[in-house]
């Protein structure tokens, strides 16, 4: 199959881990039989640079006509003091409520190799296996545009949803649920928020379309006191935009590092774009030294709902576990005293497994 992906590294270390993940991808394409069209533009700072803003027109034609996005990360201090139309932010928000990509989905599991890399007992993270569902185009990040201002002393931001937007977040996380543990945790702040109480009835509504699934109710406050008691107490979480971000970046320690979190941001009718969770690290930028697995893993999860390639979607994921289970370690994860790899050394090593694993699965078939 051939299919059309656009290239948006972005800032910072987005440009490295998007390279090793194209190198990746290549490799799936060749064992698999695919062929993966890359077509680069320029967003975030890059494009502040090159072309005076954030998101410019070219960028979002080439997703347009593309089967799906990968984007790196943006931002970095030297965009800093923009103004707020002008930050790098404003072409990741742009690129998202451009592509109507209002489902963003942020897996967060677990690595039984990675469990002394958390900061929390490896007792309580054993097992973590969740799926944060985060609205992603409206609420406070979007709230209404008129309406946002600052006059002086006086600051505006609002949070706006309309009853089809809820449903439509709401309608993911329990199409989520119904496929993975059958549990969904809708996260508000309903105690204060007008918003929240509609988001509630909603999910009420919407409950009795999934009788299987089992669904209640949690304040965003005790929700993210939860993820760190017991985070393995999870399935699927859904919840507002902001409560989402907050929430995906409380849930990236269980895996040990932001550097391992893949998502997916969807339309309902499986176009999307893949980015990792984290930034665009400008600390160690363009030292080699980044964690590629997080935009590699979101590689793996373009194949899964965009292309409907499960099998190299799974022999993706399948190579990353086995890399880490191997000892393999970028220094986020790699903890004290260890000897960390390079992100290009990542990169082989992933390609390396992706090579070994087919070799294995090959002498299996002749021998079957
Ligand atoms: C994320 C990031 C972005 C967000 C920033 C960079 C605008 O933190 O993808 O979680 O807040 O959505
Ligand atoms: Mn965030």
């Amino acid at each position: 199959m051939k299919r059309k992906v656009a290239v948006l590294p972005g800032d910072g270390i987005g440009k490295e881990v998007m390279e090793g993940t194209m190198k990746v991808l290549n490799a799936v394409a060749d064992r698999f039989g695919h062929t993966f069209e890359f077509h680069k533009a320029r967003i975030g700072g890059a494009a502040i640079d090159e072309d005076g803003q954030p998101l410019p027109d070219e960028t979002l034609r080439i997703c347009k006509e593309s089967d799906a996005v990968l984007l790196g990360a943006v931002g970095g201090p030297q965009w800093e003091n923009l103004p707020g139309h002008l930050r790098p932010e404003r072409g990741l928000l742009g690129i998202r409520k451009e592509l109507g990509l209002f489902a963003n989905l942020r897996p967060v599991t677990a690595f039984d190799s990675l469990l002394d890399a958390s900061p929390l007992k490896a007792d309580r993270i054993k097992g973590v296996d969740m799926l944060i569902v985060r609205e992603l185009t409206g609420g406070l990040y979007f709230g209404t545009p008129s309406e946002r201002r600052k006059d002086g002393n006086e600051v505006v931001d609002t949070l706006h949803y309309t009853r089809s937007e809820i449903e439509r977040i709401v309608d993911q996380g329990f199409e989520a649920a119904k496929k993975r543990r059958q549990k969904l945790t809708s996260v508000d702040k309903a105690n204060v928020l007008e918003s929240s109480r509609m988001w509630r009835e909603i999910v009420e509504e919407k409950s009795k379309a999934y009788p299987e699934v089992e669904v209640e109710h949690m304040l965003v406050d005790a929700a993210a006191m939860k993820l760190v008691q017991h985070p393995a107490y999870f399935d699927v979480i859904v919840t507002e935009n902001l409560f989402g971000d907050i929430l995906s970046d409380e849930a990236s320690m269980i895996t040990g590092s932001l550097g391992m979190l893949p998502s997916a941001s969807l339309r309902s009718d499986g176009y999307g774009m893949y980015e990792p969770v984290h930034g665009s690290a400008p600390d160690i930028a363009g030292k080699n030294l980044a964690n590629p697995l997080a935009m590699i893993l979101s590689g793996a999860m373009m194949l899964k709902y965009s292309f409907q390639m499960y099998e190299e979607a799974d022999a993706i994921e399948k190579a990353v576990k086995e890399v880490l289970d191997a000892g393999y370690f970028t220094s986020d994860i790699a903890g004290r005293g260890a000897n960390a790899l390079s992100t290009d050394r990542m990169v082989k090593q992933v390609i390396f497994q992706l090579e070994e694993d087919n070799a294995t699965a090959g002498i299996m078939e002749a021998y079957a």
